[in-house]
């Protein structure tokens, strides 16, 4: 099954912007000279001076990566004013409320004026270009406004998901020193409200470097307003002018920051510089979903993750598209939420993750059936491998066998996809992300670096460089270089692990380092376990993955407690809280096993493959456990395994 090959219709083909001719062109044009290649494309976006230097990479030494460097631009011109003459009256967002009675439509004019107002009050504020800005918003226009003004200034944004706990938002803020931070009352999720503002008074009392507060009221939740730092949205923009001057940016000023986890340490603030990433924003969103003008696009990530930057924003408002922007979930009212929104809005792409498709064919075909889909033209998936299973039923079930499906493999890293089918060009085969796109050089190596070739399994590596890859870390550049470049020379790690078949389609099989991804969402275990150990009762965690059926992957804690503290169920209780608390609710703890020992080498690292399979119930083959100190404690947590 999971072998399958769905060949491309061909009526499907005849339509599409490219077809597998095209596509083959395409890797030719870009092969032959990648200069003149993306030359074609960087006219795309609009630049103040154009680029007359394409691409200066180096993935050795201190590593530099440039795109279109003396090129002069702003963002926010692309996803905005070019629009006004030929498209100002089309929807550029389509808001859709958690509460299904709750929407708005918001065109190019009005968000490029309400894009305008913001920046100037931010000017006002003191705002100038390379100042940082913290963006801790729920899914509401504003998140999309407040992003494009920081362009429009030259400010780079930060947007910490409205998930994150305080201590989360406190410590990305300091990390870049913020100037000002945009947040709202509360938000809304399922029916329920979040304390966003509350959650930034906590946080804000060990932020210095934050000036100024913009509240947007959305719920009307009474909230507490600090005179002089704090000021309502709707007063501080009401008496600015509708247009605002663009600041002229370089090609390679930053963008945005956008903090991710890594296998060690605190989050790492990923770097996205301007031409680049819009160039890549633009061509991936329009090429890999087939977009044409006029559509209705919807991608149900949150902007708090890279997801809702490239493809919520960015690359959609760079095509002059109109972008639908959830504020709930898929679960409520009911399980029929996503497909009752495609109805509505007459949705024609859909672009989701496969812990909400696992999540929604737990309830069977019924409440996918009760809502027309026939505008529906694409599927794409993100975020974590979609099992063949999956992949199935969102072919059969959601798109009636009718819609490609775009398995896209991407990071925050790399900005945009790099693999993944295009639609009218590329045969699909569930479960697999298929082919790199045009320009794009993936290849396997082995655990020493050397490259593999044909059909065969290793480390996923990228040999050269795109437009839209990470520039730096913010503040730590050595630390760039060491995560990414230093594990296999000159080439890009993206710490993933991937099969290739005989017909040169990857199959992502899933993270090689200490991250894991719980429902799409990535997190570094060494977070999980500071958390853990922040705990007075606790004296050492070791956090690994587990499998999980809806989640892909499940947070399982192997936790020894101090000297005389009892193991009660209470405490169990207690530390789960205690970690949601510490990073926010989608760090929750699957489970927690009470460990006297962990398994450790002679100089003392845990060895956590074994804790590992332990979790997996795969306890069969535990490899070499000679190099334990004390090889009895595996038994023992073999016996106490937890669920
Ligand atoms: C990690 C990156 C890409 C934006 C959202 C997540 C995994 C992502 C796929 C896919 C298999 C995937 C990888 C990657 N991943 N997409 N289509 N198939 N795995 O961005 O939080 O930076 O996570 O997500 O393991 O390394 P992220």
């Amino acid at each position: 099954m999971a072998d399958d090959i769905i060949a491309v219709k061909p009526e499907i083909a005849a339509k599409a912007r490219i077809d597998a001719a095209k596509r083959a062109a395409m890797v030719a044009a870009e092969a032959k000279d990648p200069d003149a290649f993306w030359r074609g494309e960087m006219t795309r976006i609009a630049w103040m001076k154009e680029p007359t230097k394409i691409k200066a990479v180096d993935f050795n030494g201190d590593v530099s990566i440039k795109w279109f460097e003396d090129g002069v631009l702003n963002a926010s011109v692309s996803c905005l004013d070019r629009h006004l003459a030929t498209r100002g009256d089309q929807v550029a967002i389509i808001w859709e409320g958690d509460d299904p009675n709750s929407d708005a439509k918001v065109t190019y004019r009005e968000l490029h004026a309400r894009v305008c107002k913001l920046a100037n009050a931010m000017r006002r504020l003191g705002v100038k270009k390379g100042d940082r800005v913290c963006i801790y918003l729920p899914m509401i226009v504003e998140a999309a406004v407040a992003m494009l003004a920081c362009a429009r200034v030259g400010a780079i944004h930060s947007i910490v998901f409205g998930g994150f706990s305080p201590d989360s938002l406190s410590s990305r803020i300091q990390d870049s020193e913020c100037t000002l931070l945009i947040t709202a009352d509360e938000g809304r999720r399922g029916g329920r409200k979040v304390p966003l503002k509350a959650n930034a008074d906590e946080a804000l009392l060990t932020c210095p470097s934050i000036r100024h507060v913009v509240v947007a009221k959305n719920t009307g939740g009474k909230v507490d307003m600090m005179e002089g730092r704090d000021h309502w949205w709707d007063a501080l923009t009401e008496g600015e002018a509708a247009v605002c001057e663009p600041e002229p940016m370089g090609a390679e000023d930053p963008l945005f920051i956008l903090y991710t986890s890594g296998s060690t340490g605190k989050p790492k603030g990923v770097l996205h510089t301007t031409g680049g990433y819009m160039v890549w924003a633009s061509y991936t969103h329009q090429n890999v979903f087939d977009y044409r003008d006029g559509e209705i696009y919807w991608c149900t990530a949150d902007v708090g993750w890279v997801t809702g930057h490239t493809y919520i924003v960015y690359g959609p408002l760079a095509n002059g598209a109109t972008t639908l922007m959830f504020e709930g979930v898929p679960s409520w009212p009911d399980n029929g939420r996503f497909w009752q929104v495609c109805a509505k809005h007459k949705v024609n792409i859909f672009y989701t993750a496969p812990t909400a498709i696992r999540a929604l064919m737990r309830d069977g075909e019924g409440p996918v059936k009760k809502h027309d889909r026939s505008t529906l033209r694409i599927l794409g998936s993100v975020g974590e491998p979609i099992n063949p299973e999956a992949w199935l039923w969102y072919y059969r079930v959601v798109g009636d066998e009718r819609c490609p499906i775009v398995d896209t493999w991407w990071q925050t890293e790399t900005g945009g996809i790099l693999i993944s089918p295009l639609p009218g060009a590329v045969a699909q085969k569930p479960g697999s992300a298929t082919l790199p796109l045009p320009g794009v050089k993936p290849a396997l190596v082995d655990n020493e670096g050397n490259l593999l070739d044909g059909a065969t399994e290793g480390n996923l590596v990228l040999l050269d460089s795109w437009p839209g890859q990470m520039r730096t870390i913010y503040g730590d550049h050595a630390r760039f270089g060491q995560t990414y470049f230093s594990t296999f020379k000159g080439m890009y790690f993206t710490g993933d692990g991937a099969r290739r078949d005989a017909d040169g389609y990857y199959w992502i099989t899933g993270r090689v380092d200490d991250v894991i991804n719980v429902a799409g969402h990535r997190m570094g275990t060494a977070e999980v376990e500071s958390a853990l150990v922040a705990h007075p009762a606790v004296a050492e965690a070791a956090v690994v993955g587990m499998p999980h059926e809806i989640k892909g992957q499940g947070i399982y804690a192997y936790v020894t407690l101090k000297a005389g503290v009892e193991a009660t169920e209470v405490l169990r209780k207690e530390l789960v809280a205690w970690v949601r608390k510490e990073i926010g609710p989608i760090a929750t703890p699957d489970a927690i096993q009470w460990a006297p020992g962990l398994p450790k080498t002679r100089s003392g690292k845990i060895m956590r493959r074994i804790l590992r399979k332990i979790a997996a119930n795969e306890t069969e083959g535990l490899g070499d456990t000679s190099t334990l100190a004390d090889p009895g404690v595996v038994q023992e947590l073999i016996d106490n395994k937890v669920g």
